[in-house]
């Protein structure tokens, strides 16, 4: 069979400083549309930018502010209920990847027959084009502006839908719409950025395609991470995170992801922890876990991380992009440890079971046990600096 690459992104992207103003291009007069968001992004002023945009393009704008955190299918069934009774013919979301996934569901669903549980448990297919969906996010991090999947809360389990379909329509990433993000939460949604370019770059799915972009975030997020977060309004700085993010994304929804994620998961579903904190206090962990299965792509990423590798064997420097990665976690003020939060040893057999059996674990390039899940869940509890090949 012919080795044969895939690359399929039908999302069109349009990145820079006020690029959100090109929505004004994309609507039609009196066309009805339905402004997805959440209390927070409307409250900095971010909704209000989009509306004006909007309507003085002639639409017909009805907001939507009450995107919870981890959106659930009960959101989900409240939100398309509104969408309906607007009659809109377009849904535009600002905010965070809780508000464009939430989005991307009840977009398809508007044209699509049957209840969500049907396409997130039961396998069923959208067989509609989902009415037009226009992404702007407002953080650096989640990548969904980018991704076929959205992620929603059900049965006690945060699980994704995934289809072509739920691709964006169109992405505008604009780095002026991230200026005002706190620094806890620009360094939160920069680590998971940061795992998405790590486990897409190390994944088994990874490609030419997606090494290119998963180094490049890497490179873009190690210098530009804790500028970002030290002075939020150095827009330089923030371009780069939202270039970055929008990478990153696109290597993930590719390449795959692996072992942080798919421990972030039970521990987000179970503790409420917010994903990009998770993902951050996991990462160092998972590079390290993963280390001896890939050291040439740990160096890589240890020289993408700014990581002087000359003279090196490729596991001496894969366990620089270790100490590289636990010490921006530390830099970037985040706490590193999963006690914080009261997370307790006796949940590690859950948590390490749980792990093995998410959908994710299959592009990691290690295949863990339930045993070795525990110890690197163990290590994360305690903050512990990461131990090289002990896993
Ligand atoms: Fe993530």
């Amino acid at each position: 069979m012919a080795d044969s690459k895939k690359f399929y992104l039908p999302t069109e992207v349009r990145f820079g400083r006020g690029s959100v103003e090109c929505l004004g291009t994309l609507v039609n007069p009196k066309q009805k549309v339905f402004l997805v968001t959440d209390p927070g992004v409307e409250k900095a002023g971010l909704t209000g930018r989009v509306q004006v945009i909007l309507e003085e393009a002639g639409a017909a704008v009805t907001v939507f502010n009450q995107v919870e955190p981890n959106p659930s299918a009960v959101s989900v069934e409240q939100t398309l209920n509104a969408l309906k009774e607007t009659g809109a013919a377009m849904v535009v979301a600002v905010g965070g990847g809780s508000a464009l996934d939430l989005s991307k569901v009840v977009s398809a669903l508007a044209t699509n027959p049957g209840k969500l549980e049907e396409y997130q448990w039961n396998g069923r297919k959208f067989e509609h084009e989902p009415l037009p969906f226009m992404a702007i996010p407002t953080t650096a991090g989640t990548g969904s502006e980018v991704t076929r999947v959205a992620v929603i809360v059900d049965r006690n389990t945060k699980k994704g839908v995934g289809s072509d379909r739920l691709f964006p329509r169109v992405a505008m990433v604009d780095p002026e719409m991230t200026a005002g993000l706190p620094r806890g939460l620009t360094a939160a949604t920069g680590m998971d950025a940061l795992s998405h370019a790590v486990e897409a770059y190390v994944s088994l799915g990874a490609n030419l395609f997606t090494d290119s972009w998963a180094l490049t975030a890497a490179k873009l997020i190690g210098r530009s991470l804790l500028r970002a977060c030290v002075a939020g309004d150095d827009l330089d700085a923030r371009e780069e995170m939202a270039l970055a993010s929008t990478l990153a994304g696109v290597a993930m929804d590719q390449a795959g992801l692996g072992i942080v994620h798919s421990m972030a998961g039970p521990i987000c579903s179970y503790y409420h922890l917010p994903h990009g904190l998770a993902c951050a206090i996991l990462l160092p962990y998972g590079v390290s876990y993963n280390l001896t299965a890939s050291p040439e792509r740990m160096a890589m990423l240890a020289s993408a991380l700014g990581c002087e590798t000359k003279g090196l064997t490729a596991l001496e420097a894969g366990r620089d992009a270790v100490a590289a990665v636990y010490r921006l976690v530390r830099e970037t003020g985040l706490s590193l440890d999963l006690s914080t939060f009261g997370i307790k040893e006796s949940d590690a057999d859950l948590v390490a079971e749980e792990t093995t059996k998410m959908f994710l674990i299959k592009d990691n390039p290690r295949r863990p046990s339930v045993a070795e899940c525990r110890a690197v869940f163990l290590a994360a509890l305690h903050g512990e600096e990461p131990q090289y090949c002990t896993f």
